[in-house]
């Protein structure tokens, strides 16, 4: 009998250390994870200086103190596998070596990232790690890498939920916390099986440089803002802390209007998305640092409560969309989707905004609430009629708390 016993606790703790194996790391993304990737300006014209320079950058221009942490190499740093299949980096572009690398961007206390993919080829064609998981997971935690994003490109017979779980499993194996991004654009709806997989999932194929079209290549389409914006429907319920629906890297400060670039930052902070910038942040404009480092903007992204927004009316070319955040104060955008200037009257008084899903309600017919818009510090209450103006593809945010 006592040997039963202890077999069988013995069996329960053996199950428990398996599960404990099989989980992704958790803590990691608590809040949307903040950074910079190089694919969006460089695309494979990246090298260590650039790395670099865009680390020192980062900490000069204030994006390090504005929350952005991860510093992440996109496609194409591959050179070839040794003899023993260890992955090396491009020795011309990277000629001291990722762990160098790894060591200068934590000195400058930032995280670094690195890309891969689930097939035998990147998107860029370069070396991906089906065969070698658990290999190349462990040369990663050698260097001292702190994300991986894992593409989809060169998928051909795999199970996405197979490819993207041997990854992470590889990852918790190697034993240094790494942040994992899926990265497999939505295709199998990665929303429905990754939350204990991913600290995040791409829900689209890629961005594309424009705010309202599609781009349509030979086998698949690139996205602008608003279309990536549509494609969210539904998907909030899915995400939360540790688990983000990932809108892509942002296209802010490469050519937007400034009003498209801050509605652009508005939206995907509203939606709780990774915020990863895709711009060249040595050479920023004011405008651009400024709409970057937005405090009360960012700081709707990283409301711990980790609720995605929604949106909860539509008036012509007018969209209204409600985030809750933590102590029961709420964030509001409205959106002009068209290309001309549009006057906004909303009365707050007349309707309730339910969040069924999360059990809230901005109840503005009995309370009233102050707000602050998010650009530009003016404030305001829902006692009266929101009036205002929007730029084409503007939009307003604001952040409210009940008046106590
Ligand atoms: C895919 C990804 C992009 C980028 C490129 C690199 O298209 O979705 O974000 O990583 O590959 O080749």
């Amino acid at each position: 009998m006592k040997r039963t016993v202890i077999s069988m606790a013995a069996l329960a703790a053996c199950a428990c250390a398996f599960n404990a194996h099989a989980q992704k790391f958790d803590g990691l993304a608590d809040t949307p994870q903040m950074g910079w990737n190089s694919w969006n300006t460089f695309a494979c014209d990246i090298n260590e200086q650039l790395i670099k320079d865009t680390a020192d950058a980062m900490v000069k221009n204030g994006l390090k103190d504005a929350g952005y942490q991860y510093v992440n190499i996109d496609d194409c740093w591959h050179g070839k596998r040794d003899e023993t299949g260890v992955i090396h980096p491009d020795k011309e572009r990277f000629p001291s070596g990722m762990k160098a690398l790894a060591d200068y961007v934590h000195s400058k206390g930032l995280k670094i990232g690195i890309y891969s993919d689930v097939g035998a080829t990147t998107c860029g064609g370069r070396p991906g790690s089906r065969g070698y998981e658990y290999q190349d997971a462990r040369t990663y935690a050698s260097w001292g890498i702190d994300y991986i994003k894992y593409d989809w490109c060169d998928s051909k017979g795999l199970s996405s939920v197979g490819a993207y779980t041997t990854m992470r499993d590889a990852i918790r194996a190697a034993g240094r916390p790494m942040l994992f991004s899926i990265c497999e654009w939505g295709d199998t709806k990665p929303w429905e099986w990754a939350k204990d997989v991913g600290h995040s999932w791409r829900t689209t194929g890629d961005i594309h440089m424009c705010f309202d079209c599609e781009f349509s290549e030979a086998s698949y389409s690139r996205w602008g803002v608003l279309q990536i914006l549509d494609k969210q429907a539904g998907l909030r319920v899915h995400a939360g802390p540790g688990h983000w629906n990932d809108m892509d890297m942002l296209e802010v400060g490469r050519g937007f209007t400034e009003d498209e670039d801050r509605t652009h930052f508005a939206a995907w902070s509203m939606l709780a998305s990774p915020l990863i910038l895709g711009n060249d942040v040595r050479k920023m404009s004011e405008a651009t640092k400024r709409i970057l480092t937005n405090k009360a903007v960012i700081g709707i992204n990283q409301d711990k409560l980790g609720i995605q927004a929604w949106r909860f009316l539509q008036s012509g070319q007018l969209e209204y969309w409600a985030k809750p955040l933590a102590n029961d104060e709420w964030a509001v955008m409205i959106l002009n989707r068209s290309d001309e200037v549009k006057p906004v009257t909303y009365q707050w008084s007349t309707s309730r905004i339910n969040d069924d899903a999360n059990k809230r309600v901005l109840d503005t017919t009995k309370t009233v609430f102050n707000w602050t818009d998010a650009w530009t510090g003016k404030t305001g209450d829902t006692s009266k009629k929101l009036e205002s103006k929007l730029a084409p593809h503007g939009a307003i945010v604001l952040r409210l708390k009940a008046r106590s």
